[in-house]
């Protein structure tokens, strides 16, 4: 039997994505997000409109999507209630959010500079993807203040241990996406980490979620 429910979150299950880009300062920011999906060479990015992340990629037009395997799972969670905006919305401060002008050092990821735009790559993300922004849509009504937001992928770069040997190919078998559904991390189809962000958000969880 179905029954109607007014679903709060519909994060289904999505990999996730550090977002690198540019702070005013030239720094390099860096954001969990995944409400990302892609299409040939692109990609589309729902993030929200106060995020730093959002206003550094319309700022600049630059981003490196760095794609998160399951065993980083400590260090991304390490930056889920942190914002690179010193100006913290009621709504995040409620949620527990803090400003943090330092998310590498904060998360204990590793910088390392990129080829064609200025955001640093997280050396630790198996593969990073060098983007420009293409446009972006507002996502405005009573449940989102967001931006839809395009880039494309100017540049891959693809750790040998997720490649399969001697192609320009991904094995998906060596390819363990970090993935976030409903606010709960998973890798490899099970439960992996408890979550700050499930936390922050007050969500009711099952007896069983670590
Ligand atoms: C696993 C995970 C996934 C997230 N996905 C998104 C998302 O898809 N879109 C979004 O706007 N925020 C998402 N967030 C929240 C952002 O990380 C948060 O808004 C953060 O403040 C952004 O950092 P910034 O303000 O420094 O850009 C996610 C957080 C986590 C931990």
């Amino acid at each position: 039997m179905h029954r109607v429910v007014p679903l709060k979150v519909h994060y289904y299950g999505t990999p996730v994505v550090l977002v690198s880009s540019t702070n005013p300062d030239g720094t390099t920011n860096l954001a969990p997000m995944s409400s990302a999906w892609w299409l040939g060479q692109n990609a589309m990015l729902g993030l929200g409109a106060r995020s730093r992340t959002t206003q550094n990629l319309l700022r600049t037009g630059e981003a490196v999507l760095n794609l998160a395997s399951a065993d980083l799972v400590d260090q991304v969670d390490r930056l889920a209630l942190l914002t690179g905006e010193p100006e913290l919305s009621p709504h995040k401060r409620e949620t527990g959010y803090r400003y943090e002008p330092r998310k590498f050092e904060a998360a204990g990821l590793t910088p390392e500079p990129s080829d064609l735009v200025a955001p640093h790559r997280v050396a630790e993300c198996p593969i990073q993807l060098e983007c420009r922004v293409s446009g972006h849509y507002p996502i405005t009504n009573e449940t989102s203040n967001a931006h839809a937001i395009h880039v494309e992928v100017l540049r891959a770069h693809v750790a040998d241990h997720v490649r399969l040997l001697g192609t320009d190919h991904v094995d998906p078998q060596a390819w363990d996406p970090l993935i976030m559904k409903f606010c709960d991390f998973f890798g490899g189809g099970e439960n992996i980490h408890p979550s700050r962000l499930a936390e922050g958000w007050q969500l009711p969880r099952a007896a069983s979620a670590v």
